[in-house]
């Protein structure tokens, strides 16, 4: 068998077109969606990300504007920032860029923001709603992984999904989306022991190690589901999941490539929530 591959460039694509619609009836309506991005320091792979949400953007439509403070700013001068973006009306969405620097508490920063304008859906509020199944802010990796897996008509409801990784932005979310979509669902993570007694009775596997070609074949069972959250830069400075493509594909029934995966869908389903956000405005 070779896996059919779910390409999230192509479908991001798609979903800009219609976005693109979107925001051109918001706009004749008098609502300009504005999403706000603050970087704090200069983290190269954070400018790279933010870059990339502001080229989105302007696919879009959704105006852009990107605030820098200096990775010396003081936790108090960037809660103040944030809460004269919660009260400005022009703005829609508000995204802080992770890593902050070690001396501004993270989650003090993320319960700042307004949850109705948390578009990365990070406030412990949105969680809750997401968590009993409310309507909210998705957090868009997650997000992006359920729209992709929805897109090849993929069935969710009574299948085992096995999520390698707990983490709070990824993890945690996809195995709760999974279980709202009627999966069965285990998660594992790097205490795991035995994981490949999990992985191979995965209908569904969405793997976010970070660890470069970890998951071979033989972790897959045959005509499974595989979604690579992973993005590793290799020595050669090539970009490459946590899945072995190659072999992996030649046992699964759909993969999603790295690059040209999940990656460019977090980004979009991050338009999808700005848009949203901009539409509780209207009448
Ligand atoms: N850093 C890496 N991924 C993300 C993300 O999805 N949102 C924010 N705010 N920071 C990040």
């Amino acid at each position: 068998m070779s896996a059919e591959i779910i390409n999230g460039k192509d479908l991001s694509l798609a979903l800009k077109e219609e976005m693109k619609k979107e925001v051109d009836t918001l706009k004749t309506g008098g609502i300009h969606p504005q999403l706000t991005v603050i970087l704090v320091g200069d983290h190269p792979a954070s400018r790279s990300y933010v870059n990339g949400k502001e080229k989105a953007c302007g696919e879009t439509g959704i105006g852009s504007h990107i605030i820098e403070l200096p990775k010396t700013v003081s936790e108090s001068d960037l809660l103040k920032e944030i809460h004269r973006l919660n009260g400005d009306t022009n703005v829609h969405g508000i995204l802080v860029q992770l890593p902050l620097p070690v001396h501004i508490d993270e989650q003090k920063v993320i319960e700042t923001i307004s949850p109705e304008k948390d578009v990365d859906g990070f406030h412990p509020i949105n969680i809750g709603r997401m968590m009993t199944g409310m309507d909210t802010y998705l957090s868009c990796t997650p997000y992006g992984i359920i729209t992709m897996l929805r897109s090849k008509n993929i069935s969710i409801a009574g299948k085992h999904a096995v999520v390698i990784g707990r983490s709070n932005i990824v993890g945690k979310p996809v195995a709760q989306l999974l279980i709202n979509e009627n999966a069965t669902v285990t998660t594992c993570h790097s205490k795991t022991e035995n994981l490949k007694q999990f992985t191979r009775i995965a209908d569904i596997l969405v793997v976010a190690v970070g660890k470069a070609n970890m998951i071979d074949a033989s972790y897959v069972k045959e005509g499974a589901t595989v979604i690579d959250v992973g993005m590793n830069r290799l020595e050669n400075g090539k970009l490459t999941g946590d899945v072995d493509f190659d072999s992996v594909q030649e046992k699964a029934s759909f993969i999603t490539p790295v690059p040209r995966g999940v990656g460019p869908m977090t980004i979009t389903m991050l338009l999808k929530n700005t848009i949203k956000a901009a539409k509780r405005l209207e009448n």
